[in-house]
């Protein structure tokens, strides 16, 4: 059984799943060279078909998410009424009570409009695919999560933005079946509440709350603390997150004049020590509240790409291994929907995530045309990974091109750049080369038999470490012979590899280890600037030369200065 899945939302994404399994993924962005596009990804649909050997007619089933923008009387808009009602009743200013009106009437407006677009989305998409199913944004976030976890039982829990109308679900996953046991409404977004903090310290929101969640771990949290707790809280009774909007919390865009005043008050690095301390705090208070049993946890949605957060949940005593969805953010959604459409048909079987290499792979003479093209200076090299060791060795960067590219937001070797660990240093001058700016410094990528005398509490990370979703506290070991990768508060976020995982990475990484008897390389996504990752060769060349690597490892050759 064949089945495309379909996201048009923030990385518009598309998925060929056959049989249950995972064949092809990939973001539209990597194709036209636009971070983070959304929109009906018609050309991914096409570059996929086209990739896999497919046409139209052979695809069994379209599948995509959506289902309540085809509600006629939505509860959400409900929702909105009786929280603006609270408020006029409520004991508060009238000029604070004046400015939550205003933001829950113009968020309310926004859902509509979302909704309406969400329509001529679906209508356009039945249009061109008459077998098209629609589930529901959060289950397809939280199927995205539990059948590729590989996990017959366990609860899963999604938080993002908004999605649907909602912003978290939490079910217990069992034999296939999604139950599903809370929902808070997308008045109460944990993803709004880091959202609006992003964009108050001057970054995009959707895009930049990384920057934010590196920036925490140099401020105290202490003095903000007093107000940004007031923002989000866990409401117990209902058993869902709540979003203090009569207090704080904006949600009609990220533009929030009830916290702009925390700018002039305390310094960003405190605004967002405070606001990480705070989220963390909520979704452990959730977790802790509603899961009593010690069980696995699958995790999906943006909130999801909050390293720091996965490792405290990581760390609970009822949570016996974590998984996230390596696309956990809105581009899963599209591998998400599809399994849903499988798992109505077919028997359910617990699928592990084994690997994030589901987009494209170029050969040697694809390669070769472009090298000539761009008249660059190369040589086929016979033991790159001898060679590759060596130059890391020294100091030069490696930027490494090789099999089929990374679904998801992290390069995980084949889309990636390497240099070494031990000089602090390369954070500034990489990060210039590549015109980045960064508050956390590289990640590293550890040889597997190595992990245990360079990171702590490895054992209930396996599957978050295998795809870098999770930060981890790092060894004295590691800190000394690796300050370029571990953070201030001493956690690093690996991708701890495997001789499986892929082979010609490990090799360059094993014989690097030989020479320095260091485990660990810098591992950072092959992109300039804001740019998507690097799709196909001409992407990869332009990227070399653009940010003057010292060598480019495509294929079977090496490109030098
Ligand atoms: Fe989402």
């Amino acid at each position: 059984m064949k089945i495309l899945g379909i996201n048009y939302l923030s990385e518009s994404s598309v998925a060929l799943i056959v049989n249950g399994k995972v064949k092809y993924a990939i973001s539209q962005e990597r194709l036209n060279r636009i971070k983070n596009w959304y929109g009906n990804p018609l050309k991914a649909v096409e570059f996929v078909l086209k990739e896999t050997n497919n046409k139209i007619k052979d695809i069994n089933i379209f599948s995509t998410h959506g289902l309540s923008a085809l509600d006629k009387n939505l509860p959400a808009f409900q929702n909105f009424l009786e929280k603006i009602n609270k408020i006029k009743s409520s004991k508060l200013k009238k000029n604070i009570k004046k400015k939550q009106i205003i933001n829950l009437k113009k968020r309310f407006l926004h859902e509509k409009k979302v909704k309406l677009r969400t329509l001529r989305v679906l209508k356009n998409l039945k249009k061109k695919y008459k077998n098209l199913e629609i589930f529901d944004h959060h289950d397809s976030h939280a199927a995205s999560a539990y059948f590729y976890s590989g996990w017959e039982s366990c609860h899963v829990l999604t938080i993002d933005g908004w999605g649907d109308h909602v912003s978290s679900k939490f079910y217990k996953a069992n034999k296939g079946n999604l139950k599903n046991l809370s929902t808070s409404s997308s008045i109460n977004s944990l993803g709004y509440f880091y959202g609006s903090i992003t964009k108050l310290l001057g970054f995009k929101p959707h895009r930049h709350e990384g920057k934010i969640l590196g920036l925490a771990a140099y401020g105290n949290y202490k003095k903000p603390y007093k107000y940004i707790s007031k923002m989000i809280s866990y409401d117990k009774k209902n058993k869902t997150f709540k979003g203090n909007y009569e207090r704080g919390l904006y949600i009609a865009n990220f533009e929030n004049q009830n916290i702009s005043f925390l700018k002039k008050k305390f310094k960003p690095e405190d605004i967002a020590a405070a606001t990480q301390k705070r989220i963390e705090e909520v979704i452990v208070d959730f977790i802790k509240d509603n899961i009593k049993r010690k069980t696995n946890l699958a995790l999906a949605g943006g909130v999801f790409s909050n390293v720091k957060i996965n490792q405290k949940i990581s760390e609970l005593k009822s949570v016996k291994q974590i998984f996230v969805y390596p696309n956990m953010g809105d581009g899963g959604l599209a591998v998400g929907a599809a399994i849903l459409s499988h798992n109505k048909y077919n028997k359910f079987i617990p699928r592990n995530t084994d690997t994030m290499y589901l987009g494209p792979k170029y050969s040697n003479s694809q390669i070769l045309k472009e090298i000539n093209k761009k008249r660059l200076k190369y040589f086929e090299a016979k033991k790159p990974e001898k060679f590759l060791a060596k130059k890391l060795n020294e100091g030069f960067v490696v930027a490494c091109f090789q099999g089929r590219m990374e679904f998801g937001p992290r390069s995980l070797g084949n889309r990636s750049i390497l240099v070494r660990t031990g000089d602090k240093s390369v954070n500034d001058w990489l990060n210039k080369k590549l015109k980045r700016t960064e508050f956390m410094p590289f990640a590293p990528i550890t040889l597997d038999v190595c992990a245990h005398k360079m990171y702590k509490q490895l054992s209930n990370k396996k599957l978050a470490t295998k795809f870098m979703t999770t930060t981890v506290n790092c060894t004295k070991d590691n800190i000394k012979i690796s300050p370029a990768t571990v953070h201030i508060d001493k956690t690093a976020r690996p991708q701890i590899i495997t001789k499986k995982d892929n082979l010609k990475i490990y090799k360059i990484l094993m014989e690097y280890y030989k020479i320095s008897k260091n485990p660990n390389l810098i591992n950072t996504s092959f992109n300039v600037h804001e740019e998507p990752i690097v799709c196909n060769p001409e992407d990869a060349m332009r990227a070399f030369i653009e940010s003057k690597l010292d060598y480019l490892y495509i294929g079977d050759y090496i490109i030098y200065k």
